[in-house]
């Protein structure tokens, strides 16, 4: 069991992603429970301010420390991760995921406005960005990387199976996958998968997934750990993307 508790000044934001389908299901089986907490339910004024004026000058507003604090004094406990998230934190990707997932309690903040009151890192354990793009705030980051995280709690996705293939499968990119009719206006589903030939399959699966992952995300090839069957499947592409600039076939994918 996983406790995740949101930190945001938009809690109707999260009303929608969390009750349906992966996430629903996995509250309901007790396998995560999940919390948003107000922010301004942490504040102590009249007006119930999280924002002020930047010391020093300049445009915009800066979120303030104290109800943070408050905040996260309240929902701490010894192991938790407190996660800020910001454009200027660490990558989130599927390794973060499985860490997180991990965890026993996670605490994530979401951050808004032009920053973040700088000492709200000193009671943070981790500075997460979803991606190299400027988003308003945290609510979306942390629709994100709650999804990964669930996903992966053992129980909460249906065929477990599938999480197997893709954890596998991960490090490069996924194989091209079909689904009926066999033949959709001329676009036909390759003979292959329709052989019965598991072995056949599986091989023609990883190929084609090395292929993907070769024309479209090469530098993942360098980051994985690569079978000597995938090294011989690489040099069979090459080989056929070769032949291919030969005969001047365009689509170097089909
Ligand atoms: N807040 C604003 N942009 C963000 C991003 N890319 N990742 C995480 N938090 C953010």
């Amino acid at each position: 069991m996983i406790k995740i508790d949101i930190i945001t000044i938009f809690p109707e934001m999260f009303k929608g992603p969390f009750n349906v389908s992966i996430i629903k299901r996995a509250k309901e089986k007790g396998l995560v429970d999940i919390y948003i907490h107000n922010l301004r339910d942490y504040t102590t004024d009249k007006h119930r301010s999280v924002d002020d004026y930047p010391y020093g000058g300049g445009p915009g507003m800066v979120m303030k420390l104290e109800p943070i604090f408050r905040a996260v004094r309240a929902l701490k406990k010894e192991d938790s991760e407190v996660i800020l998230l910001s454009p200027s934190g660490d990558l989130f990707n599927q390794k973060l995921a499985e860490e997180f997932a991990q965890k026993s309690h996670l605490i994530i903040i979401c951050g808004r406005y032009e920053g973040i009151d700088e000492r709200v890192r000193t009671i943070i354990t981790r500075e997460v960005s979803i991606g190299d793009y400027v988003l308003s705030g945290g609510e979306i980051p942390a629709m994100v990387i709650v999804d990964a995280v669930v996903r992966l709690i053992p129980g909460a996705i249906g065929d477990p199976n599938s999480l197997r293939e893709e954890s596998f499968q991960w490090g490069i990119l996924e194989y091209p996958h079909y689904t009926h009719p066999r033949d959709f206006e001329g676009l036909k589903v390759p003979e292959v998968l329709l052989s019965g030939d598991h072995e056949k399959i599986r091989k023609w699966r990883r190929k084609e997934a090395l292929r993907r992952t070769l024309l479209r995300r090469p530098d993942l090839l360098q980051k994985t750990k690569l079978s000597e069957e995938d090294i011989s499947f690489l040099e069979e592409i090459k080989r056929e993307l070769r032949e291919e600039v030969k005969n001047g076939s365009c689509n170097s994918e089909s």
